[in-house]
């Protein structure tokens, strides 16, 4: 019997991906702690569900009979031995393969192979498959092989999370929802440091009307507790920076997919990830995406996002490189005060009630940083 597809990303997959920390530097052990910790530190509690393994897994050639095979050396217990842990723990594992003839890293790649593979990711226990967009040979539509990797999944016995990664290539938006994917890359690579968490967010601005409830814009794997650490950690943040990423990342419904190292996460990080009121609008399960109501100097920007309770999250963002007030008019969002209505603010970091407010507010945010809240129309 085939599985049933239909709610696999009902909101924005959550979860831990190896790539970020540790590169090609993972195995088994690794695997194990991190599951154990993603349990025991509450991220598990907190909604990330997912425990991914990213490029080079496996050996450097298939096996005998055509089927990948994992690494010995760094899973000697085999791959179905490590589901089967993950799963032990109530975590879904994931996996990695790409649909040129290798991966970005130069392992094979499922091009030619992709049924045989699905099948052998099923064999294995697998519950997500991260699909990247290297070494394709160049006579190859990179939306047919997107496709034909859904279909081979869909047809493998087990609901199975297709997380696409082509980093928003090939017009990806225009045929992404319609090949089966679940959530899909829609940038380029993150790396740890200010400049290309304002990029990314940048690029997405427009990105908007793309995502939603079975198949969401991925803005990539955060880099929130790196401190530029690990594969990806070039430069790293200050904390503000790490708020205002993981903060745009909840505004826009990415996926939130962790990318430091869990084993060894900073008290600071481990908060930050798991604030709840910034999940519950990433988790919204209306899957709304927010609009831009104010935009002052080009670096400082109000999003306003309609949730399911009948509430909006205001997220004010300053871009700039100074301390600076940035600014939203209720009217701008449809609240004149002449109709005699309000805007209650809760504040999403604070995590209190924090006032009711007439015609604007304009918190003072301080360099990189944003101010997050849940508002409510009231009576004035
Ligand atoms: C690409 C992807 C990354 C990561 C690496 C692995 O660059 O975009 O997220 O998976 O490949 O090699």
């Amino acid at each position: 019997m085939l599985p049933k597809k239909a709610m696999l990303s009902r909101t924005p997959p959550m979860g831990w991906n190896s790539w970020n920390t540790f590169g090609s530097n993972i195995n088994e052990e690794l695997i194990r702690n991190t599951a154990d910790n993603m349990v025991a530190k509450g991220f598990l509690e907190a909604g990330y569900n997912y425990l991914v393994i990213d490029d080079c897994w496996s050996e450097m050639k298939r096996d005998e009979n055509g089927r990948l095979a994992a690494s010995k050396e760094k899973f000697p217990d085999g791959m179905k031995a490590v589901a089967d842990y993950v799963h032990s723990k109530g975590l879904k594992f994931g996996m990695y393969s790409c649909c040129g003839t290798r991966t970005c890293a130069g392992y094979p790649g499922s091009f030619e192979y992709e049924y045989i593979d699905a099948e052998t990711f099923a064999s294995w226990g697998i519950d997500f498959l991260k699909y990247d967009y290297c070494l394709r040979p160049t006579i190859s539509d990179g939306k047919h092989l997107y496709r034909k990797m859904a279909m081979a999944l869909r047809r493998a016995g087990r609901d199975i999370l297709f997380s696409a990664c082509n980093w928003g290539a090939d017009n990806v938006y225009d045929w992404i929802r319609s090949s089966g994917a679940h959530m899909f890359r829609s940038t380029g690579d993150i790396v740890d440091n200010w400049d290309s968490i304002k990029n990314l967010y940048r690029s997405q601005m427009e990105k908007g009307p793309y995502s939603g409830p079975g198949c969401f814009n991925d803005m990539d794997m955060l880099v929130v507790g790196m401190y530029g650490k690990g594969n990806v950690g070039f430069g790293g943040c200050s904390e503000e920076e790490y708020r205002t990423h993981f903060a745009l990342w909840c505004m826009f419904n990415s996926p939130l997919m962790i990318g430091c190292d869990i084993n060894n996460i900073s008290d600071s990080a481990k908060e930050l990830l798991q604030n709840k009121d910034l999940i519950s609008i990433n988790q919204d399960p209306e899957g709304r995406q927010p609009y831009l109501a104010n935009n002052t100097n080009g670096d400082r920007h109000t999003w306003i996002k309609p949730m399911a309770n009948g509430e909006y999250a205001i997220g004010y963002f300053n871009l700039s490189d100074n301390r600076t007030d940035v600014l939203l008019h209720f009217w701008d969002i449809g609240v004149p005060s002449l109709s005699g209505y309000g805007v209650e603010l809760y504040d999403c970091f604070k995590h209190e009630v924090i006032g009711v407010f007439k015609d604007f507010y304009n918190p003072i945010i301080e360099a990189h940083g944003c101010a997050i809240y849940k508002a409510k129309v009231v009576k004035l």
